[in-house]
């Protein structure tokens, strides 16, 4: 699908986002290994999701519900059963990679797939330490890449180092560890996302975090969740750039959850000059959640390194957008992680951002761009990732004449509305 953009003149008013993805995630995961029925509100129903429910039902527990509603009857830790077929991931990284510490604790045989991305990913970050743990897992290229196929059971809690900073692989292994013998202990480089820590605590896990240290005690059950998702801040992160850049805008988004170890683009962007207000803090679900006001400003350049980038991973694609029409040149850099997203992220950003004019230098590990005044508006492709797809949107809306963006049907992974509310702006 192609999608064309104008130039935007004004942007104004009240913006719904839709829930947070990560946290949609774990809630049908962790429901699933709860000791009787959950409740999640305002759930996230997107491509990404809804793979991990299918999942989750092919494991032998009921997901019901309407609308964003899901109602989940929990089967305990040892509860789940053997599924008939293979289980499809399709694009969705949260997915294999959490379910895959899942079934590492599960005595029995399943095998994880996806569709062309998810297969060409690097898996074996999770398949390492889950096979130091116990669990046997082969795929292929000796289990560094999907399908994978798993015999859990019989694990031991493990004393592990993290090679790069991902919550993925954290709550993968603290998902194992939860049906291991023996404590588990994870060692960060720095804080990634920590929905699953906080969500496994309301829960009545016993897990502690010590600087960047978690240790899981095992045993125990998980107790049901009554939940409610807030607004997910990497789909605000579209709407707070493009108020940011476009003249005399003045926007409000309500319900916004603002987790520090998700929060990084509001820092930098304020520390670029951005005009973003937090009001109305509060927690939800043990989640910190605001309302975002945000208008229009001037940016100035500015360097991304560091243990920020895992607070700000995902919003990096649009942050680029902004960076482009900062005064003064920018630098990422630290952020080798976006080449295994779902497409090869700081590639795809560089390849774009040169289409529309601007001057960019591609790094190993990140990319440096010089601020401009303008952006040209030109043809750019999604390279099938939703988050360049929403990013280019964005840069469409800030570029003079019209952009179009290709491969523009990526958005529904996380965000199945963002054109049709761009669209809302003309
Ligand atoms: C996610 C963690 C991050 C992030 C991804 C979602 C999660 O990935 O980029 O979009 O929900 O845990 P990594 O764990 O690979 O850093």
């Amino acid at each position: 699908m192609e999608v064309v953009i104008k130039k935007c003149r004004e942007l104004a008013g009240e913006i719904a986002v839709p829930s947070d993805k990560s946290i949609s995630h774990r809630s049908v995961i962790l429901a699933a290994l709860a000791d009787g029925r959950s409740r999640v509100e305002n759930f996230l129903r997107a491509a990404d999701t809804l793979a991990t429910v299918r999942c989750i039902r092919h494991l032998g527990v009921e997901v019901s519900g309407e609308n964003n509603g899901l109602v989940i009857e929990g089967k305990g830790l040892h509860g789940l059963s053997e599924p008939g077929d293979v289980l499809d991931c399709r694009n969705s990284g949260t997915t294999m990679r959490l379910l895959t510490g899942v079934l590492s604790a599960q005595p029995f045989y399943s095998v994880l797939t996806g569709d062309n991305s998810l297969r060409s990913r690097p898996m074996g970050r999770v398949v390492e330490p889950l096979r130091q743990m116990g669990a046997r897992i082969d795929g292929r290229d000796d289990g560094r890449k999907a399908p994978l196929c798993i015999r859990g059971g019989g694990l031991q809690g493990i004393d592990y180092r993290l090679p790069v900073a991902s919550a993925q692989v954290k709550s993968a292994v603290l998902l194992a560890g939860l049906g291991a013998e023996g404590v588990t202990i994870l060692r960060e480089p720095s804080p990634s996302r920590d929905h699953t820590e906080r969500m496994l605590k309301a829960m009545g896990a016993v897990l502690n975090r010590s600087g960047n240290t978690i240790t899981l005690q095992p045993g125990g059950t998980l107790s049901p969740l009554d939940f409610e998702v807030p607004g997910d801040i990497s789909s605000a992160a579209y709407w707070v750039v493009a108020a940011t850049l476009i003249r005399g805008a003045e926007i409000l988004i309500k319900g916004v959850g603002v987790n520090p170890t998700r929060s990084g683009l509001l820092a930098v962007l304020k520390s670029m000059g951005a005009q973003i207000v937090l009001e109305n803090l509060r927690e939800v679900s043990g989640e910190p959640v605001a309302d975002l006001v945000v208008s229009a400003a001037r940016l100035k350049g500015t360097v991304v390194q560091g243990d920020v980038i895992p607070t700000l991973i995902d919003e990096i694609p649009v942050l680029a957008v902004a960076m482009a029409l900062a005064e003064g040149d920018s630098l990422v850099s630290d952020a080798r992680e976006l080449r295994v997203k779902e497409t090869d992220r700081i590639a795809a950003i560089c390849h774009n951002l040169r289409l529309l004019g601007a001057e960019v230098e591609e790094r190993e590990d990140g990319f440096w761009v010089r601020g401009r005044n303008r952006l040209l508006g030109s043809t750019v492709d999604s390279y099938g990732d939703h988050r360049i797809a929403m990013a280019m949107g964005i840069a469409g809306m800030v570029a003079e004449g019209s952009t179009t963006v290709t491969g523009a049907e990526a958005v529904d992974i996380s965000y199945p509305a963002f054109w049709e509310t761009l669209r809302s702006f003309w």
